[in-house]
């Protein structure tokens, strides 16, 4: 059985070889940033009803509700890319990631300096009123959640929503069409910190898989596809990353 500097070792050693690595992130990449995660001890679903505060009907019955899930789940302060955005950052620089695929809309990616990223369910960044069509940056939505008050628009209206994927909403068209053919078309296909359980976005491992890519997951529990992958490595996203790289820079020297 493998202990975890082998399979460190062998995950550094199939990137190293990569043409066209994709790496696909979920919540667990951004964990110790102080996101929490969706599933898991402790996740927010534990704690939340995803139909009530995460769903697009439940945003239109509540917006104050998703506003106040959206203030833990994503004030900005206190989040900054971790070890494990720079890592994957730096082996877009070495020329090996040519992707990243998220399901994540902290932007935390683009922060550490990741350049093509894909956000699967949408990101923070922008938000439109729904009644008047005015659009805001989240930079000014986090001033009014800091100081704790109702998020509203100019004209009034409480339904100010994020360009964020709420359950019951299409995902993106074009973004998943090119994060399929992203996983279509890649070497190695590189999963870090996702249980994997949500689809369209779960079934991109397979669709790597069958175009005959090395499969690595990187995830502090187990999932239920850990089987289709080549390396499997029950770790700290932070902390595991970095020390891939470590082994793909020894490497490519
Ligand atoms: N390093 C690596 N993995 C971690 C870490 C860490 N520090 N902390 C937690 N994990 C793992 C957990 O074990 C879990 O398997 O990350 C995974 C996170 O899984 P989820 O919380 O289900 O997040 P994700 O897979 O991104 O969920 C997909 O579900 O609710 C929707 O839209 C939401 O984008 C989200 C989607
Ligand atoms: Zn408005």
């Amino acid at each position: 059985m493998w202990g975890i500097d082998e399979k460190i070792q062998m995950a550094g050693e199939i990137i190293a070889n990569a043409k066209h690595a994709v790496v696909f992130t979920g919540a667990g990449v951004s964990a110790e940033s102080g996101v929490p995660t969706f599933r898991g001890k402790d996740g927010l679903w534990s704690r939340y009803d995803p139909e009530e505060v995460a769903s697009i009907a439940g945003f239109r019955r509540n917006p104050d509700a998703f506003w106040n899930f959206s203030k833990e789940l994503l004030l900005k302060k206190k989040a900054h890319p971790n070890p494990a955005h720079y890592g994957i950052a730096e082996l877009e620089k070495m020329g090996i990631v040519k992707a990243v695929i998220t399901q994540n809309v902290d932007m935390l990616h683009q922060r550490a300096g990741s350049r093509v990223v894909y956000e699967l369910h949408g990101s923070m960044e922008m938000v439109d009123c729904l009644d008047c069509g005015k659009t805001y940056r989240w930079d000014d939505i986090e001033e009014i959640l800091q100081r704790d008050e109702n998020v509203r628009c100019s004209c009034g209206s409480p339904y100010l929503k994020p360009r964020v994927v709420l359950f019951g909403e299409q995902l993106p068209q074009n973004v998943l069409a090119s994060a399929i053919e992203e996983s279509r078309k890649c070497d190695v296909f590189i999963v870090v910190g996702s249980s994997l359980v949500v689809y369209p976005a779960a079934n991109l491992p397979i669709y790597a898989k069958k175009s005959g890519a090395r499969l690595i997951i990187v995830n502090t529990e187990r999932t239920h596809a850990d089987g289709i992958f080549d390396v499997v490595i029950h770790g700290k996203a932070g902390e595991v990353m970095p020390k891939i790289v470590e082994v793909v820079r020894g490497l490519r020297h």
